[in-house]
């Protein structure tokens, strides 16, 4: 497959102005305009995001998965543990040429709801690990200032060859805004050192990034998914892992000549696509050579792709035949099971190995399928099971508005004073893996493989230091009778058994609903439904344990998750509490002086923004779904976020 180039957009979606570039395995760049989403899925026109397609669910599996079985956790030195992992594990993955439209516009213009978002994982995980890459950034320049004063555009200079992707080209006002966003909501971020020309490296984005971010930088890619660079005529076609290799030596050498940045032991790779194996890299003796600068070593992978449908390529696949496969443990572990020795191989050279990109599908996902509770429920297992084969972070693409999958979409710019964002259902899988994970770094997990193996009931549990500290619990049936409700019996081996312990589920009717998930009470609504704060009341179950029988029964609905809490501590160290958000409308003039009625604060429980607690702002805020930073960064930073960081602070 050679470099693909698709200027009418998608069949079946009848897309007709959006240009759409593919380089091999999934969809780069996702402008354009969408359509209604009243009219029925068949006739629809609007964008991928926003398609109304609904799948069938699979029939209750034959036999029935068995709706009682029990689960014996050991503790003490229990066998199999991962290695530690962070609760900033689950994080996101945003396509370069779209992080104008995620992020926000520039550092004076950040999308509040984009900082709702982080700061729900924050209050739970501790941080939030947010790669912004991808192909886009592989050829991106950082410039001056560009053409039209936007912090992002299309180099549009030499456009006339239509064969060519406009490369991208942005100004630090990118990084100056990630660095807002960080100061606000404790994102850590993944960039790209380009490595389109390994003989002139474009270094401006190490040294900005280093200067502008610090220590909130945390990595920096080198070669996005190179073994696709001969495919898509970017290399030879000879070009094997050791010229990936060889290169890569050549971007040391050329960041240790450059005083400009500081840190030259940032790098990741090789980043693979897979059509090289790791070990075909490994065995380069990459990681020997280049030990000191690798902070971590990288693989991206889709399960499967959706390229037939949405350009023509590959094998015709629909979301209702894929579906099934999407709703069994068997899918997490058959994606992860090509890394295991590659995982191992990390700890036995001391490197962290990350799935750098990762979803439901590549080309933008399935319909009806990537945007369902069944891709939430899957996002929980996947994750999970990334966890438990050693993993150290997985990252989950964001694509815009020509995509299936998304975490979170925002309205394009020109709806955004009408429409708010459409939260996916991967995003709750987020929010579920980061308070399963919690905020300790010590969490250990475990597969449990549970009723003796069910593929369709997975569960893991999570410990730290030895002990078990929670359950997390799946039932990918779809069952309205109620019949394939399951309930599972936990027990402890050689602890007491708590008098109760305390159950968030992650709710829906079916696998195939679409928006409108639950998560302990709390819901991000339906389509253009979310400032980015979960709305209505929090509902933790508290179910009680049979001591005498030395069980705790927890019940899961088909379908339904389950977290199991198996101490208070265990709760409160995956949920700070309340913590800083903000108010959809913008602060146009956000005063360090703002007051805060300490009365609401009081009694904040958590739902409440900072347009609560910010009772005695003097200025006025304006709908504009942009909070505004008032001067550029860094200089002013400083003045402005010892203001919003007191708020915070006094928020929690
Ligand atoms: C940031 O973006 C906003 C909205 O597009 C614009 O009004 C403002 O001038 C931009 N600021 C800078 C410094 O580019
Ligand atoms: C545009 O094309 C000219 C002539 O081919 C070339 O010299 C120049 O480097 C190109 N500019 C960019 C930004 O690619
Ligand atoms: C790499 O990308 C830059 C910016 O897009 C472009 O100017 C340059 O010609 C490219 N170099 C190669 C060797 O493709
Ligand atoms: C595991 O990886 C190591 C390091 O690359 C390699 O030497 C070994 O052959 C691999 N084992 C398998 C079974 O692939
Ligand atoms: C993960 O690493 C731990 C510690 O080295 C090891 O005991 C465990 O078997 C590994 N898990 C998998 C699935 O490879
Ligand atoms: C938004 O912009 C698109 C593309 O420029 C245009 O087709 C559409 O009509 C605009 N919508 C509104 C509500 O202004
Ligand atoms: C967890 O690790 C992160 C990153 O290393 C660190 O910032 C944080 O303080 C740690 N949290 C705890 C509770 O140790
Ligand atoms: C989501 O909930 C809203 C409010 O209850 C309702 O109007 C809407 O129809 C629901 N959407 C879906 C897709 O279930």
């Amino acid at each position: 497959m050679r470099l693909l180039l698709v200027h009418s957009f998608l069949l079946g979606f009848g897309l007709s102005q959006a240009a759409v570039t593919v380089y091999g395995p999934h969809v780069q760049q996702t402008f354009g305009p969408y359509g209604t989403v009243t009219a029925a899925s068949a006739s629809y026109t609007g964008a991928a995001v926003y398609n109304p397609t609904t799948l069938t669910p699979p029939p209750v599996p034959n036999p029935p998965p068995p709706t009682q079985f029990n689960i014996a956790l050991e503790s003490g030195n229990v066998q199999g543990l991962s290695i530690t992992q962070r609760g900033s594990f689950f994080g996101f993955s945003i396509e370069f040429s779209v992080v104008t439209q995620v992020l926000g516009r520039n550092s004076s213009f950040l999308q509040v709801p984009f900082l709702n978002l982080m700061a729900n994982i924050r209050e739970r995980a501790g941080s939030v690990h947010v790669r912004v890459g991808g192909n886009t950034q592989d050829s991106a320049t950082l410039v001056e200032s560009t053409p039209d004063g936007a912090a992002l555009e299309k180099d549009k200079t030499n456009e006339s060859n239509p064969t060519a992707t406009p490369p991208t080209i942005f100004t630090a006002e990118i990084i100056k805004m990630m660095a807002g966003i960080s100061a606000l909501t404790n994102v850590r971020w993944y960039m790209g050192v380009p490595f389109n020309d390994t003989t002139n490296f474009r270094l401006q984005i190490a040294e900005v990034g280093e200067a502008i971010l610090g220590d909130y930088l945390v990595g920096l890619q080198a070669g996005n998914e190179p073994d696709l660079y001969s495919r898509h005529g970017h290399r030879p076609e000879s070009y094997g892992p050791n010229d990936y290799t060889t290169e890569f030596g050549l971007l040391i050498d050329a960041m240790e000549k450059d005083s400009n940045i500081p840190n030259p032991n940032l790098l990741i790779g090789p980043n693979l696509a897979g059509v090289w194996t790791p070990e075909d890299v490994w065995n380069t003796g990459f990681v020997n050579d280049y030990s000191q600068q690798l902070s971590a070593l990288a693989v991206e992978r889709y399960p499967t792709d959706n390229c037939y449908a949405q350009f023509g390529v590959g094998t015709p696949r629909t979301g209702q035949e894929m579906f099934a496969d999407y709703l069994t443990h068997t899918s997490g572990q058959h994606i992860v099971s090509s890394f295991l020795n590659s995982s191992n191989y990390a700890q036995t050279v001391g490197k962290p190995l990350l799935m750098f990109e990762t979803n439901t599908a590549s080309c933008g996902g399935f319909p009806g399928l990537s945007d369902s509770y069944g891709a939430a429920l899957w996002g929980i297992d996947y994750g999970l099971q990334m966890a438990f084969s050693n993993f150290s972070g997985a990252l989950f693409h964001v694509g815009g508005q020509s995509v299936f999958y998304n975490p979170f979409t925002p309205p394009v710019t020109n709806q955004s004073t009408f429409h708010q964002w459409t939260i996916g259902p991967i995003y709750y899988s987020a929010l579920v893996v980061a308070e399963a994970l919690g905020a300790s770094n010590l969490s250990q997990v475990l597969d449990l493989n549970p009723n003796g193996g069910n593929e369709f009931t997975p569960g893991y549990a999570i410990y730290e230091n030895g002990q078990p500290m929670r359950v997390a619990l799946v039932n990918y049936v779809t069952d309205p009778s109620g019949a394939s409700d399951y309930t599972a019996s936990i027990s402890i081996a050689g602890g007491s058994t708590p008098a109760q312990v305390k159950v968030k589920y992650l709710s829906a009717t079916s696998t195939a609903q679409k928006y409108n998930f639950t998560w302990a009470g709390q819901t991000f609504g339906d389509v253009f439904g979310s400032d980015g704060r979960p709305m209505g009341n929090v509902d933790i179950q508290t179910v009680p344990c049979d001591q005498t029988a030395g069980v705790c029964r927890v019940k899961v609905p088909a379908p339904g998750f389950a977290l199991v809490f198996l101490t208070d501590q265990a709760l409160s160290e995956s949920d700070e509490g309340p913590t800083m958000t903000f108010p959809t409308t913008a602060y146009t003039k956000f005063e360090n002086t703002a007051t805060i009625d300490q009365a609401v604060l009081a009694t904040s429980n958590g739902n409440r923004g900072l347009s609560d607690s910010l009772a005695g702002t003097s200025k006025g805020r304006q709908m504009s779904g942009a909070f505004r930073l008032r001067h550029a960064l860094p200089a002013s930073l400083g003045a402005f976020l010892v203001g919003v960081l007191a708020v915070g602070r006094l928020v929690r």
